[in-house]
């Protein structure tokens, strides 16, 4: 352990700071195919002052804060009207795809307890839905049923509904999930809540912001959001096609009495009434100032430009990857996710792959089974695309040629 030392000076500690980064990957190049996203850096300069006004003020009590209620309800109320939520749709602000998708879990586990006195209580998924379904059932208590995904990467609705009994409080699905970037079938999965009168979560955390304005541009895009009866809550990131700084994410419910079952009150201590609406109590107004502005300095026209361009981008990335010999798509992208493979796994380590593109400055999640690697392409990625072709062909040959084995890598590291 390092005592603190004497204070240096601001000019100093900030440059230190950039030492620290040096060997970062540079996301603003369009060198990390996950992980952080870019709009460009105007976007990112009204991000980051955004954030400076606000980052010492507090949303764990708006009363000391107006402006965050004011700045939250906007947001929510925006992100509702991407979602199709009816009038009565009830929202807050958390931290993250992670924070959103906790508190579903959280709110469904409530609801089954208050409404059907259930103390068992499982959830049912399929097995492509996020890790943090996983984490919220662990830290709630609460039985994860995960139910294969069918050859097509999509939710087994038939073998989720017989997954489901009396002690089931939700079923998910992903729109689309992130290891193969698919929509699940929402309304089917959907239909096993609504017949059951239980929650049903569609993760829209990654696809959003995309799958609105991917409709917008005329894609054929299959129902997902509050349009589908027997959805009770959709997760939606800002921080990630929203291109706004970390730590924004949007958790909708249908109704306010839906939304009831995720906030928390308590004056069980000496320090009178808590009341919280998510995991936090102190909770920066710099993320919620930075989404704010974000989403109006972009505004409709922005989203629709940025969602169309990576949209395209990935598409020709995808185009890149079909014609090596040696790598195959999982499945074409539906929305602006890539996952892929080897076409002869025995004889082609795509980790090996992904070590050769990081030493050559790229950096694409791993992940599996099967042994696959994983691209998230936004619009940052337009400009680099011709240099990534020549650093992936590059890469192919040295692992063709060595034969080498790479490190399976981690989604997420716990040092
Ligand atoms: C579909 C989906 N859900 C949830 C999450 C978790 O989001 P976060 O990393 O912001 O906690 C992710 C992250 O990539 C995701 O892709």
């Amino acid at each position: 352990m390092t005592s603190l030392p004497d204070g240096i000076p601001a000019e100093e500690v900030l440059a230190r700071l950039d030492q620290f980064q040096s060997a970062d990957v540079r996301w603003r190049d369009g060198r990390a195919f996950t992980l952080a996203y870019s709009a460009g850096p105007a976007v990112e300069q009204v991000a980051a002052e955004a954030h400076r006004r606000f980052a010492s003020e507090n949303a764990l009590n708006t009363d000391a804060f107006p402006s965050l209620r004011t700045i939250q309800g906007e947001v929510v109320d925006i992100v509702g009207n991407w979602l199709d939520a009816r009038p009565d749709g009830a929202g807050f602000m958390t931290s993250g795809g992670t924070e959103s998708l906790l508190l579903t879990v959280k709110a469904a586990r409530e609801r089954g307890r208050r409404e059907r006195a259930i103390t068992k209580p499982n959830i049912v998924l399929p097995t492509s839905a996020h890790a943090a379904f996983e984490k919220g059932c662990y830290y709630f208590g609460l039985e994860s049923r995960r139910i294969a995904v069918r050859d097509d990467w999509r939710a087994d609705v038939d073998a989720m509904s017989d997954a489901i009994d009396d002690n089931t409080v939700m079923v998910a699905g992903s729109a689309p999930q992130y290891p193969q970037g698919v929509v699940d079938p929402i309304p089917q999965i959907a239909a096993l809540a609504a017949e059951r009168d239980i929650n049903c979560h569609v993760d829209a955390c990654m696809g959003g912001i995309t799958l609105t304005y991917l409709r917008r541009l005329g894609y054929d895009i299959p129902p997902w959001n509050f349009e589908v009866p027997g959805v009770t809550s959709i997760s939606v990131d800002l921080h990630k096609y929203g291109y706004t700084t970390k730590g924004a994410s949007v958790l909708m419910h249908r109704t306010k009495q839906l939304r009831s079952y995720q906030t928390y009150v308590t004056d069980n201590w000496l320090g009178g009434l808590y009341g919280s609406s998510g995991i936090l109590g102190t909770k920066g107004g710099g993320p919620m100032a930075a989404a704010w502005a974000v989403m109006h300095h972009l505004g409709d026209d922005g989203y629709l430009r940025l969602t169309e361009t990576a949209k395209i981008t990935c598409d020709r990335l995808a185009d890149i990857i079909e014609s090596i010999p040696q790598l195959m798509l999982r499945v074409r992208p539906e929305v602006t996710l890539i996952a892929f493979g080897a076409t002869e796994p025995e004889k082609f380590d795509v980790n090996a792959l992904a070590d050769a593109l990081w030493r050559r400055g790229w950096y694409l999640d791993r992940q599996g089974p099967p042994t696959t690697l994983h691209c998230m392409v936004n619009a940052v990625h337009a400009g680099h695309l011709e240099d990534f072709e020549i650093d992936l062909r590059a890469a192919v040959d040295e692992v063709a040629a060595s034969g080498s084995i790479g490190d399976r890598g981690a989604y997420g590291s716990i040092e």
